[in-house]
């Protein structure tokens, strides 16, 4: 009789600790036990069999993600840029590691929420695993700063309690690999649904506002975000995992000039000199380039997901946009042009009121989880919205430049026509 009650005991426990806590860990994803929006197809796609997150492995890595002993200085940790309590950022424009306030990194550090489902790591993708990513910044000389793998097994097995849990989770004195096994299990767990739009997709008619809604319709037709930020079963996170040139660092930046640089001196598939020029140098700006060589690859980053965009501020690969309402001005003048500007980008001719639906749309992809830092972000964003670096209404409106024509307003009469042209003649607006 003891049982049930302490199981029950147990329980309550657990839920009053989610309650207490704003950034409470999800628990462990299965196959057979999903968060809502994702599915099982896109979980074995994404998840190798023999690297399924186990609860020994995830603590494990979780402790390791933490830990600032990881770092030459017992300064830094992955959790010193990717804070979980903060939706996994740090809220700065560049990441500042070992090496900082004297030198800091030159990109953006972005979330590891669903990384687990990126096709590729890093803004220029040049880590084809989560393993791969996780030994990068540690032997990168200004963000955890180690010699190398085993300068940094051998700083953390001389912890007993790291050496009792390398033995009992892989059998073994743990090596850099078993690390990075460990730290990307934990990662593997952090999964960000669970939103508002996701309730709402499941036919929850109020779970987000009526703006929200103007705001998806707008997001797959009007605005063309749905062209890269696709959304579907297998890809709920808003990203095609592709790159594109969409004029972030062109205001900055002599493409050509770098690209003749970067071709002398990039190595092809050389990752670890990669990573370096990518944290380390100007040349940083070329994106994808440094990685493929391929001349349309010049400053194209990967799309990045949206979901809990709303507490990841500062945005891009750059930091460079302060606010949702800053990248809405951005798209809506077209990006900034430049030679290999990516041909999706366009003027957008967004009103005032459409860009605020957009946003809250946007808004609407804050997992239950990110709730309450959201309304704080949220608020934070708002204040700085009469500032608005790179608004250009007449380029956004057309009455300068020529960006090609816009497209109508969505009719929200038409839900299913969201990103759909329906014009008359066609076979869907015969059957009407
Ligand atoms: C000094 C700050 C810093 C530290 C420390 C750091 N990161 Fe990062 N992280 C970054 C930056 C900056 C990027 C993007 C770099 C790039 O794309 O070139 C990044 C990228 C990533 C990505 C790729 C996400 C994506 O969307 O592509 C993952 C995953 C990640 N880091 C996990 C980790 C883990 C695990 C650790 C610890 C072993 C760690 N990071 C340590 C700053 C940091
Ligand atoms: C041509 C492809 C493309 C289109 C169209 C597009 N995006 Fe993006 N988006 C990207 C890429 C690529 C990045 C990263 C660019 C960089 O950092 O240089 C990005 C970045 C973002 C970010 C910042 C994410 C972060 O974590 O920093 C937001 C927010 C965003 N896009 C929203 C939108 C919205 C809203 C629209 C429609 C108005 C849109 N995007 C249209 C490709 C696109």
């Amino acid at each position: 009789m003891i049982e049930p009650t302490s199981k029950l005991f147990a329980s309550t426990v657990i839920a009053l600790a989610l309650l207490g806590s704003a950034a409470a860990a999800p628990p462990i994803p299965n196959p057979d036990s999903l968060p809502i929006g994702v599915s099982r197809v896109l979980w074995e796609i994404s998840v190798p069999a023999d690297a399924a997150p186990t609860p020994q492995k995830v603590a494990l890595g979780e402790k390791l993600f933490n830990d600032v002993r990881l770092s030459t200085n017992d300064k830094v940790s992955c959790a010193t840029c990717h804070d979980p309590a903060k939706g996994f950022v740090d809220g700065k424009p560049l990441a500042e590691g070992v090496a900082a306030p004297k030198e800091k990194t030159k990109r953006h550090s972005p979330t590891v929420l669903n990384a687990v489902f990126n096709a590729t790591q890093f803004w220029d993708g040049r880590a084809a695993t989560l393993e791969d990513q996780a030994k990068l910044p540690i032997t990168n000389p200004i963000e955890m700063g180690q010699k190398d793998g085993a300068a940094v097994m051998q700083k953390v097995l001389a912890i007993p309690e790291y050496q009792t849990a390398f033995k009992e989770t892989f059998g073994r004195d743990g090596t850099f690999d078993d690390l990075a096994a460990a730290i990307s299990a934990f990662e593997r767990t952090q999964v960000s649904s669970q939103a508002p739009f996701d309730r709402w997709v499941a036919g929850e008619d109020n779970a987000i506002s009526p703006a929200a809604k103007r705001g998806w319709g707008l997001f797959n037709g009007k605005a063309r975000c749905n062209t890269c930020h696709a959304f579907s079963t297998t890809s709920p996170t808003f990203s095609d995992q592709r790159f594109h040139n969409i004029g972030i660092a062109a205001h900055k930046t002599d493409f050509i000039e770098l690209a003749r640089r970067a071709v002398g001196i990039v190595k092809s598939g050389d990752l670890k000199q990669i990573d370096e020029i990518a944290i380390q140098s100007d040349l940083t700006e070329l994106g994808r380039f440094l990685v493929t060589k391929h001349a349309n690859d010049v400053g194209a980053f990967k799309t990045p997901g949206l979901r809990d965009i709303a507490v990841t501020a500062p945005y891009m690969h750059d930091g460079s946009l302060a606010t949702l309402w800053d990248v809405m001005d951005h798209y809506n003048k077209g990006g900034i042009p430049n030679p290999n500007l990516d041909g999706g980008m366009q003027r957008l001719g967004l009103t005032e009121p459409q860009i605020d639906d957009v946003v809250a749309f946007m808004q609407s992809l804050t997992s239950d989880r990110f709730a309450a830092l959201a309304k704080t972000e949220t608020a934070k964003q708002q204040a700085r919205k009469k500032d608005r670096p790179e608004r250009d209404t007449d380029v956004a409106m057309g009455r300068k430049g020529h960006l090609g024509d816009i497209a109508p307003d969505p009719n929200p009469a038409k839900p299913a026509a969201f990103g759909v042209l329906v014009t008359e003649g066609t076979a869907y607006a015969e059957r009407r």
